[in-house]
């Protein structure tokens, strides 16, 4: 990993997903990359990944019916040539994985497959419960090997740099250490993952603070479908532990759902009981806690595993067993207490086919990115895959360089000082996902949204206007910034990610009022029913209403 930022590089990836791991490793190799990441190299969701990669490569399946599942768990909004592209670059996406080194599960020979909610066939390619493990570990050795990618860990991308006629993304601001440095790019990718914590309850990693949407809206960035996102229903839910999530494969194995009195209850909501869709499931929770429990916000239902043979729960789930443990949970003869949690964001920055948004020079992947491939409720084990496919089209980027000259620097600026404003920026960065998930949560509707919306606004105005924000946002490349050496760097982290965190819940709700029908992860309890009226995308892009 090496920490210095040079002036420029011909592709920027920010993200180090399975989305930008990859992107890294297909690109051209005679392209200079730079992959720039938040954390770690290997935080984010794509490691947490469970269940596994959807492909439809067993004999008694097809691409058609892959098809046909994606499309219909989306809920009318799918694009189908987006979900035509995803399932027809499956099977070689999985094989170049393989090629790659990364050790999926077997039958004897086979790759071994596994069912989840709403796949017609099994279809889940798996390393144990660990898949995104076994993803990114490999995708990360790859990209060590490679002389043309530089790593830059640690630093969080703050701004896209925009030609001056606005036209094109010439590059991007950073953070790095105390400093803010601007790098030059012909391209740059955004690869930066979801957005769950702005909930309160989320099975995401701490870096899913929706911060490529951030920066693409406020650089002019068309977006879409941002009202959609995917509630998955059973996460584990004990006081104090995080959301840890037991992957839907421990349905797809036979676990049941069911209620204090040990009812399989979902079969009351849906045919298919706990292998409904997602959506359908969550709700399904949420709706048996409401008439049935007292308090239904501290409620939870159980999965139970005990009908599932114990070798193969070993086999299956070693770190769900290891996970519950840890928690006082033996999944051999105790009931495991769930609740849905937020967990995949459907909408995101609109891109094609080739991963190109609205601007020039800009691409985006993976989660952050909308593709048209989930439509309102995505498929399970559907994201992984769109990671790789997608990335993959990389390879056939072809840049315009432009020559370009450094840019001296013309004025040193002393970030503020910053104690009150700390405590105001850590209040908001609390209770947001609160207000968040008691609002535009698993069900919704107008008076709360609003309500909702009118506060948010209020918390953007007042740290839109606070000095560290006006640093942080508004810099630009002849200026040197200079934080004190005493403003501890995960402090600023927290100011970037909330002001990130105010803008996309804003634009959450902002959609979430629009549609007025309820469609896969939206659900409007005042307007329950879908429309065909509705069957269109919500597109969101800045204007001079935005301003604060
Ligand atoms: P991530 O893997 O989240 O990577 C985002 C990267 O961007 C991180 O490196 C982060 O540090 C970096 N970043 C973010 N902001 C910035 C910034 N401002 N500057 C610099 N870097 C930044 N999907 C499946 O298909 N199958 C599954 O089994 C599955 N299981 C899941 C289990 C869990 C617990 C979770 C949370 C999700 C699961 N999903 C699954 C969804 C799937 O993991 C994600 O949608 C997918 O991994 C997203 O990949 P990504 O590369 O887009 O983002
Ligand atoms: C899970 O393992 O349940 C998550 C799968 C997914 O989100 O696709």
């Amino acid at each position: 990993v090496n920490p210095s930022i040079p002036s420029r590089c011909d592709v920027l990836v920010i993200g180090s997903g399975a989305a930008g791991l990859y992107a890294a490793l297909c690109l051209p190799s005679h392209y200079q990359i730079c992959l720039v990441t938040k954390d770690e190299l290997k935080t984010g969701a794509s490691d947490w990944a469970q269940g596994g990669i959807a492909a439809a490569i067993n004999p008694s399946d097809s691409a058609q019916l892959h098809l046909q599942d994606t499309l219909k768990a989306g809920a009318g909004l799918c694009d189908l040539k987006a979900v035509e592209f995803l399932v027809n670059h499956a099977a070689s996406a999985i094989q170049s994985l393989v090629n790659l080194g990364v050790s999926f599960d077997r039958k004897g020979e086979e790759l071994a497959m596994t069912l989840e909610a709403a796949h017609s066939r099994p279809r889940v390619l798996h390393a144990a419960d660990r898949t995104g493990r076994a993803i990114i570990s490999t995708l990360t050795a790859k990209v060590l090997e490679k002389p043309n990618i530089k790593i830059i860990s640690q630093t969080i991308a703050l701004q896209l740099w925009l030609q001056t006629n606005n036209k094109r993304c010439i590059g991007a601001s950073l953070l790095h250490g105390h400093q803010i440095r601007w790098i030059r790019a012909s391209a740059v990718i955004l690869a930066t993952g979801g957005g769950g914590q702005v909930f309160a309850q989320t099975t995401n990693p701490s870096v899913s603070t929706g911060d490529g949407v951030a920066l693409a809206w406020r650089a002019g960035a068309m977006l879409r479908d941002l009202e959609f996102f995917q509630f998955h229903p059973t996460a584990l839910t004990l006081p104090n532990a995080p959301r840890f999530l037991i992957s839907e494969a421990v349905r797809g194995e036979g676990a049941h759902l069911v209620d204090e009195l040990g009812d399989r209850f979902v079969f009351q909501y849906h045919p298919d009981g706990e292998l409904a869709p997602r959506d359908v499931v969550s709700r399904a929770i949420f709706t048996h806690l409401q008439r049935t429990t007292l308090d239904p916000s501290h409620a939870h239902v159980y999965l139970d595993l005990r009908m599932i043979e114990p070798e193969r729960v070993r086999y299956r789930f070693p770190n769900i067993i290891r996970l519950c443990q840890k928690w006082g949970i033996d999944v051999f003869h105790d009931l495991i207490p769930v609740a849905p949690a937020a967990h995949y964001w459907m909408g995101g920055i609109a891109a094609g086919l080739d991963n190109q948004t609205s601007i020039a020079g800009l691409y985006a992947i993976g989660e952050t990115a909308s593709t048209g491939i989930h439509g309102a409720n995505r498929l399970a084990s559907n994201s992984l895959l769109e990671c790789v496919v997608f990335a993959g089209q990389l390879a056939h980027l072809v840049l315009e360089k432009e020559p370009f000259e450094e840019i001296p620097v013309r004025e040193e600026i002393h970030a503020p000082d910053w104690d009150f404003e700390k405590q105001q920026i850590d209040w908001v960065r609390e209770q947001l996902p609160i207000l968040m998930w008691q609002n535009v949560g698993i069900s919704r509707s107008h008076e709360p949204l609003e309500m909702a919306l009118i506060q948010v606004n209020e918390w953007r105005k007042q740290l839109y206007e606070l000095k560290i924000s006006q640093v942080i946002l508004h810099s630009s490349p002849e200026q040197k910034i200079v934080f004190k050496s005493s403003l501890v760097w995960t402090e600023l982290r927290n100011c970037i990610e909330t002001l990130n965190l105010l803008d996309i819940a804003y634009l959450i709700l902002k959609s979430a009022l629009f549609r007025t029908e309820s469609r896969g992860g939206h659900y409007r309890l005042d307007y329950p029913d879908s429309s065909s009226a509705w069957q269109v995308h919500t597109i969101i892009e800045k204007d001079h209403t935005d301003d604060i």
